[in-house]
């Protein structure tokens, strides 16, 4: 067993991995994803006492959440099998293990206290490594090879940074990585100023991290302003999954203006020429 001692928005990585492996572990799980199953049993850590019981739905959700970053993941190595793939804040995410094609590279750019788990949890191998640094210090695109292609993926992190932040990060992507593009997630603007003002609990106690930015999906094209090099902005919808929420519910939510915003989570891809 492993100890990880993590606080504050590095903490909440580990929501994330305990609701994957919860979804993984189901009969018929819609990610199959044995890695964060392993590594929820190697990590001595209280999940249950943390963030309190599962919510299945939730965790169908994130596991919906992850498919999506999956999907656009293997669509970007289908057409760039020797491509760059530049995931940061990564947390202890297993993508590697579900969509690696044996060729690809691999970067992780994390914070230093993040890394540190990471690097001892899943040690870095000769195509795949974890940078100790933040998204927000730009030097990291100097560790890419932008020559066989670039993604860039943002799950989890750019509703933890200041608006600024974010417009800055997503413009020093699109200044860069020409041809590339950036996978993103974002939660609505109400949901972002319910973290601000402290009252998303759950009844353990545990609050979630304050999330400055939020997006409604009216104002995605908003994104295309942070640089003259983003060319094209798109939702990439949720595949559909198990019970009426998220088989019927979730994919009309997503087709009615007025009601797309009551989903708590939207992912987007923007493209860069
Ligand atoms: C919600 S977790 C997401 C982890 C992972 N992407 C996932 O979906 O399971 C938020 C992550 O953001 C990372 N993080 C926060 N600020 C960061 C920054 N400025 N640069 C890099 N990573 C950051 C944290 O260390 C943590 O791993």
């Amino acid at each position: 067993m492993t100890s990880v001692e993590l606080s504050g928005v590095p903490q909440t990585l580990l929501w994330n991995l305990y609701h994957r492996a919860y979804e993984a572990g189901q009969p018929s799980p819609v990610l199959d994803d044995p890695k964060a199953i392993e590594l929820v049993e190697r990590i001595d850590h209280p999940f249950e006492e943390t963030f309190g019981a599962v919510n299945p739905l939730l965790a169908q959700g994130q596991a919906l959440r992850v498919r999506t970053f999956d999907d656009a993941v293997r669509d970007f190595l289908a057409a760039h099998p020797d491509g760059t793939v530049v995931t940061l804040a990564e947390g202890l995410e297993t993508q590697f293990w579900r969509v690696d094609n044996g060729r690809a590279t691999w970067l992780c750019v994390e914070l230093p206290e993040t890394a540190e788990v990471r690097r001892r949890l899943l040690p870095d191998e000769e195509r795949r490594r974890t940078l100790a640094r933040s998204a927000l210090d730009l030097t990291w695109r100097d560790e890419v090879d932008p020559s066989r292609g670039v993604l860039v993926t943002a799950q989890g992190l750019l509703m933890y940074l200041r608006p600024p932040q974010v417009r800055q990060l997503i413009a020093g992507c699109a200044e860069r990585f020409g041809g590339g593009a950036l996978v993103f997630d974002a939660v609505p603007r109400w949901f972002s100023e319910r973290t601000l003002r402290g009252d998303m609990r759950t009844q353990e106690g545990y609050t979630t991290p304050p999330m400055p930015w939020g997006l409604n999906a009216g104002e995605l094209q908003n994104i295309r302003t942070a640089h003259p090099a983003i060319d094209d902005v798109r939702e990439l919808p949720l595949p559909r999954g198990r019970g009426a929420y998220y088989g019927a519910v979730w994919p009309l939510l997503g087709k009615v203006p007025g009601l797309r915003n009551l989903r708590p989570t939207m992912t987007a891809i923007a493209r860069f020429t």
